[in-house]
């Protein structure tokens, strides 16, 4: 068996796991091509475990094809969360739309708004969260475990992609067919908000595309960070 393949059973073990173990239990899908592939292995395995996407109101079109798109391949509707319209209207009204740009901390209340607040709805009465976050990502995931106790949200966080490499994402996605947000062909590696995300040339880090304008320490957004720290404190081995 290759290793690539190895990694494949590994985390299609995972993923029973959690659905044997930790039931409710739900996965945030960003529709970028990590989570492809778990919404690929959760839909073909028929896992009780709920796919949901965080809906900004600022995603580009592409991403928001990839609702449909999942439907037409698996029959699937993703739950789709949105953002408060008063705590939007609050905070374009007191920072400009586009306010994000001018400050770390104007960009995090942004965050917070628009994923963070929805995110803790989609999570209410949860046992378990699954996320398609890899280590290699960024340097604020390179000591990502493949499970971890989520303090701020009470429950267990698994990331079982925290091993994979982005060459192991596309091998998965191309030998199974699966079908992928259509910026990843214009020089998308990574897939955020519109206004927050631009296309890398070759040889720019994967994430240099988000949140250029800030320093890559900084670049988490609240669903992985709380108060400028990561929610991860104890981790729990795989
Ligand atoms: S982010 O924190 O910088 O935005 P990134 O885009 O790398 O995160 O995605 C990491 C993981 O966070 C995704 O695999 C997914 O589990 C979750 N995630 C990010 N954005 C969303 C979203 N809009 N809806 C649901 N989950 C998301
Ligand atoms: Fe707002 Fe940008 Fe954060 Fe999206 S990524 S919620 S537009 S600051």
């Amino acid at each position: 068996m290759s290793a690539h393949d190895t990694l494949v059973e590994q985390t299609r073990a995972t993923l029973e796991r959690i659905a044997r173990e930790f039931t409710p239990a739900v996965f945030a899908s960003s529709l970028a091509a990590e989570d492809m592939v778990l919404t690929d292995m959760i839909l073909k395995a028929g896992l009780p475990i709920g796919i949901f996407s965080l809906e900004t109101g600022r995603l580009h079109p592409e991403t928001l094809q990839m609702l449909d798109r999942v439907k037409e391949a698996y029959g699937y509707e993703i739950a789709v969360y949105r953002p408060d319209p008063l705590a939007v209207d609050a905070y374009v009204a007191e920072h400009g739309l586009n306010g994000f740009y001018d400050s770390v901390d104007k960009r995090r209340a942004c965050c917070a708004v628009r994923k963070v607040e929805p995110l803790g709805r989609a999570l209410a009465g949860q046992k378990a969260w699954v996320t398609g976050q890899r280590r290699a990502q960024s340097t604020t995931r390179s000591d990502l475990p493949v499970e971890e106790q989520d303090t701020a949200h009470n429950m267990v966080k698994f990331n079982p992609l925290a091993d994979w490499s982005e060459d192991d994402v596309w091998t998965y996605l191309r030998a199974h067919n699966v079908p992928y947000n259509a910026l990843h062909d214009q020089g998308f590696p990574s897939i955020g908000c519109a206004p927050c995300t631009r296309a890398i040339q070759p040889g720019e880090d994967i994430r240099a595309g988000r949140w250029w304008w800030e320093n890559p320490d900084s670049k988490e957004c609240g669903l992985h960070f709380v108060d400028g720290k990561l929610i991860r404190i104890k981790s729990v081995a795989a």
